[in-house]
């Protein structure tokens, strides 16, 4: 199959979450199971630099844009991928991140910059770049892509489309005044199609026009239909369920293998556990925290946001305080969190160690050095962290939610004596129902032979891309034939000779 997948980021090339390494690895691991895939990103200048060789193959002319948009041909670095660069500097060539001013807020014309890369997008799948190729089908993914399958409806001919959710709270919803000008469709404005609310919806443009679309977990995906987790949009995803599935993400074991880690000092198997200690020692001092081999280490990395349940550990500050444990957190985000993380620290140096910071190298020492992983979620589509955390011995505290549910067995009795337990879960996003299972990973991190158990039988699990990738190549093959069907049925009903 020939597959154009675009995203918005993908390691190495630029990351601000899991989207990136899903980005990254999951067009890596389809070319090595022979699918013709490439990638189409915005050409950011972290992009650009990070991509190696690259080429100009096309230059397309394209509405509102002033100037020609360059089409840039490189590879995606350690992969056989083919990469395109969509290359505008007007939109995309700025110093900070993909979507934000170096401070983070967002850059005011996030939606003509999307409109355009949808857009080019849509060029390349209808193979009027003058590329001599064209694909049977384009994998959207997220709001930032939501353009795609919303303009390529109304073609002719067209490639089937997919659109995966990764986050259905991220919406891209901008004012009439924001996308005036960009030359969008009137029939648009419509609650039907990319209405919401008064505003448009770039995520609904992939919700009502994909062919199919798709969340990162299972239980996502039956969550989404739900008021509690579907974001007002629970109505539309119940009327596409037969048209939605759910396929858990993999991991990078190149990336994130405790075996192999360049970016941790003590790489470490199941067999040299030890050498875990010595990188929770090294955890202990990056984060000016006593050296303590005995004290079990709670780590936490990820954006500092609502979503990741960071008010529930804020709430329990004063309770862990009376536990003997220390709490490393790494992370960015929003700044009131940013700022009580920073305060907790300052009044409890001992026992919390917080740095605000992105940092890779730092991210790989928290799951190597940490005991156990807190990811308290109120809701997490995938979630890959407890799954580097499962690989690295380091048991996962979750909610049963979206990805979370899918990837960890809790300790319960039962569990633990089948040697089937993973990490710890919880139901509610209570503080008392987190305390609960933080209290039962103390109780058993002090019965050192159980505690080894549920380490290895964690270390164990495989959640290798290569399983999740032919699930989708399965998914890829039904939407075609999905898509050859309906358009046969479309040919019959206009022309019955
Ligand atoms: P989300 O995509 O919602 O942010 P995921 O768990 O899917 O959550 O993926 C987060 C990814 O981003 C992981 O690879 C994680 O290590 C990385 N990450 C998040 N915050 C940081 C940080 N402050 N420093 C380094 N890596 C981070
Ligand atoms: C989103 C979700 C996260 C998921 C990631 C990659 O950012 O918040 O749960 O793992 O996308 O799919």
């Amino acid at each position: 199959m020939d597959i154009l997948f675009a995203s918005s980021e993908a390691h190495p090339l630029i990351k601000t979450g899991g989207l990136a390494d899903v980005s990254g690895s999951l067009p890596r691991t389809l070319k090595n199971s022979r699918q013709e895939v490439r990638l189409i990103m915005p050409a950011y200048p972290q992009a650009i630099a990070a991509a190696g060789a690259l080429q100009c193959v096309a230059e397309l002319t394209l509405p509102v844009a002033r100037t020609p948009v360059r089409i840039l041909l490189g590879r995606l670095p350690n992969s056989r991928v083919r990469l395109y660069l969509v290359d505008a500097p007007e939109y995309f060539d700025r110093p900070g991140g993909p979507y934000g001013e170096p401070g983070g807020t967002d850059w005011p014309d996030n939606a003509a910059r999307f409109a355009l890369f949808a857009r080019a997008v849509c060029e390349l799948a209808m193979d009027r770049a003058g590329l001599n190729w064209r694909p049977d089908l384009v994998h959207c993914n997220d709001w930032q892509t939501g353009l795609v399958p919303a303009l390529l409806a109304s073609e002719a001919q067209r490639p089937a489309t997919l659109f995966t959710i990764h986050n259905l709270s991220y919406q891209g919803l901008f004012d009439r005044a924001e996308v005036a000008g960009l030359g969008l469709p009137d029939s648009w404005w419509s609650m039907h199609e990319l209405e919401f609310h008064g505003r448009i919806s770039y995520l609904k443009g992939g919700l009502v026009f994909a062919d199919w679309l798709s969340t990162v977990s299972p239980t996502y995906a039956k969550e989404i239909r739900s008021a509690e987790f579907g974001c007002g949009l629970h109505g539309l995803l119940t009327h596409r369920r037969d048209r939605l599935t759910g396929i858990l993400n993999g991991v990078d074991y190149r990336d994130w293998n405790p075996g192999r880690d360049r970016l941790i000092p003590f790489t470490y198997t199941a067999r040299t556990l030890r050498l875990k200690q010595e990188n929770k020692i090294a955890l202990q001092n990056a984060f000016e925290l006593p050296s303590r081999p005995d004290i079990p280490v709670f780590g936490h990395v990820g954006r500092l946001v609502e979503q990741k349940g960071l008010g529930l550990i804020l709430d329990l500050i004063p309770e862990l305080l009376q536990r003997p444990m220390q709490l490393v957190i790494l992370g960015t985000g929003q700044p009131e969190l940013e700022q009580a993380l920073r305060a907790a620290h300052t009044a409890h140096r001992s026992k919390i160690g917080v740095r605000i910071a992105y940092d890779e190298g730092l991210a790989h020492l928290v799951e190597a050095g940490s005991d156990t992983f807190l990811m308290p979620s109120l809701f997490e589509p995938c979630g890959l962290n407890q799954l580097y955390s499962l690989r690295y011995g380091t048991p996962p505290i979750v909610r049963r939610t979206g990805g979370l549910a899918d990837s960890v067995v809790d300790a319960n009795g039962p569990n633990l004596y089948a040697q089937t337990a993973t990490g710890f879960v919880f139901n509610e996003p209570e503080p008392d129902q987190l305390l609960h299972a933080i209290d039962r990973a103390l109780n058993l991190y002090a019965q050192q032979r159980v505690w080894k158990d549920l380490v290895q039988t964690g270390m164990q699990q495989d959640f290798s891309w290569e399983q999740s990738a032919k699930v989708y190549v399965d998914l890829y093959q039904q939407i075609l034939d999905l898509r050859i069907r309906e358009a046969g049925m479309r040919r019959t009903a206009s022309n019955p000779f």
